[in-house]
């Protein structure tokens, strides 16, 4: 970890200039020249969430180190946050909602910090210079907050009957860890956690290490692909693991909390079944393991899909399953540029319920279409799927239900062997990666060229109001 970095010699190469020269200045050296540059933005514009992520700097790793004890609530964390300067900064935010900071150093070097709302604000010796890369240690502490959304949900870490658990969609995580806290700045990620003994901590990616003293036991969990902080997690409680393989040998870990035994081992038997239905339609499994983490229902008022390894609040149904999976694919590795670009992520999982429906005996996806088209909810209809009206209706129907549609609309234009080779291309085009709706119109029209989009473009995925023609 703490491994000397091409830095340091540069840095005393400024003191030397510094020295002989005499200037008086807190800048460092750039390509030639003395850096002073200017703050990142507390924001990248979020359309939903102006002030989630951060300007003037991209994430590469973040390596958290946290104990916590669930009878006291009490967090104690520590953030090794690598990253690259964007431009020159003198100094730059991270995300961190709540908790006590003790302290912040960048390269080693103790760091002026403060703080306004969710904005930690850090303030680096010297001046970042463009393109280089540099460390940032926080150290904090605290009661992790639980966050409640725009739309009233309830993320961020939440308390459960026997631990706890993180969960950060669409900007829980800042709760937990401080990050630059929007989906189109992935990292991997590197995790401790210390718990005390007895109880187990399951998080993405894979698990390294597992050390008892004194006491407490520390999870190392590794994940080797870009995550976006909304997918990171950590589930404390009492859990039984099951480790089995899916197609060609892929890992699958599951953890499931006791109470949801039985239900919860039918639903970690059909896992590998699942994924080798996606990888058919949808191309690849993009991450080295999968599983599920089951907890009780009512530890948390939704699933989410957590990076490879989706977490449930209570054994999932087969189709609740099929579409945390789906995400894998729609939202973990190809994962949207911003919270207007959620559809991309809740049509596609919602439109593998109705293929998986399709392909198992149930209902054709044309049929569940046209039951949605004909059916009385009107709220399917109340704004379009590629511009939600507000935050606090990001993840309501039309995002899911009519996301999916366009979906069906593309299918019924450009034919079954065009439409499964546009969405495993879709996916492969971007994998690891983020996008958003445009990129996704332009993939659409280059995959089909003799084809007219602009009809569903114009009335199924930005256009006001019911469609006149299903
Ligand atoms: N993505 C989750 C799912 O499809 C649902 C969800 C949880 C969600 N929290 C959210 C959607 C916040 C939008 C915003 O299962
Ligand atoms: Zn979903």
């Amino acid at each position: 970890m703490s491994r000397p970095t091409r830095r340091l010699p540069a840095r005393l190469a400024v003191v030397l200039a510094l020295a002989l020269t005499g200037t008086a200045c807190g800048g460092s050296r750039g390509g030639g020249g003395v850096v002073h540059g200017t703050p990142g933005s507390a924001g990248v514009h979020d359309p939903y969430f102006p002030k989630a992520g951060n300007g003037g700097y991209d994430v590469s790793h973040y390596a958290l180190t946290l104990d916590y004890t669930p009878d006291t609530r009490r967090l104690t964390g520590r953030a090794v946050i690598t990253a690259r300067a964007t431009q020159d900064l003198s100094a730059f935010d991270l995300d961190l909602a709540g908790l006590h900071v003790d302290s912040v150093t960048v390269e080693g070097q103790k760091a002026a910090f403060s703080r306004a709302g969710q904005e930690l604000t850090v303030r680096p010796h010297d001046a970042l210079a463009k393109g280089e890369t540099y460390r940032t240690t926080v150290r904090y502490s605290g009661t992790p907050r639980t966050l409640t959304d725009p739309d009233g949900s309830e993320e961020g870490w939440l308390p459960t009957a026997d631990g706890a658990v993180g969960l950060g969609e669409p900007v829980g995580s800042m709760a937990w860890f401080p990050c630059d806290n929007h989906p189109s700045d992935k990292a991997t990620y590197d995790l401790t956690v210390t718990v005390p003994e007895g109880l187990q901590a399951v998080s993405n990616g894979e698990l390294t290490e597992q050390h008892t003293a004194h006491g407490r036991t520390a999870y190392t969990w590794h994940t080797p692909q870009p995550m976006a902080s909304y997918l990171a997690t950590v589930d404390i409680g009492h859990f039984t693991i099951t480790r089995t393989t899916g197609p060609h040998g892929l890992p699958i870990v599951s953890a499931v909390d006791p109470t949801e035994a039985e239900a919860g081992k039918k639903a970690v038997a059909k896992i590998a079944d699942v994924i080798g239905w996606e990888e058919y339609n949808f191309g690849p499994f993009p991450f080295s393991s999968t599983g599920a983490i089951i907890d009780r229902p009512h530890d948390s008022g939704f699933a989410l899909e957590t990076q490879n390894r989706p977490f449930f609040h209570g054994a999932p149904d087969t189709a609740h399953l099929v579409h945390e999976l789906a995400h894998e694919w729609y939202g973990d590795s190809v994962t949207p540029k911003s919270w207007r670009d959620m559809w991309l992520n809740e049509g596609f999982a919602t439109y593998a319920e109705w293929l998986y429906d399709e392909d198992h005996g149930g209902d054709t996806a044309q049929q569940i279409f046209m039951d949605y088209y004909k059916g009385d909810d009107e709220s399917i209809w109340a704004f379009p799927p590629a511009k939600p009206s507000s935050a606090a209706h990001i993840s309501d129907s039309p995002v899911y239900e009519r996301g999916a549609m366009v979906l069906h609309k593309i299918r019924q234009k450009v034919g079954d062997d065009t439409f499964y080779d546009i969405i495993q291309g879709w996916a492969a085009a971007h994998r690891h990666g983020t996008a958003s709706t445009a990129d996704f119109t332009a993939y659409v029209e280059k995959a089909a060229p003799g084809k007219d989009f602009k009809e569903i473009w114009k009335d199924w995925l930005y256009g006001d109001g019911k469609p006149d023609h299903p």
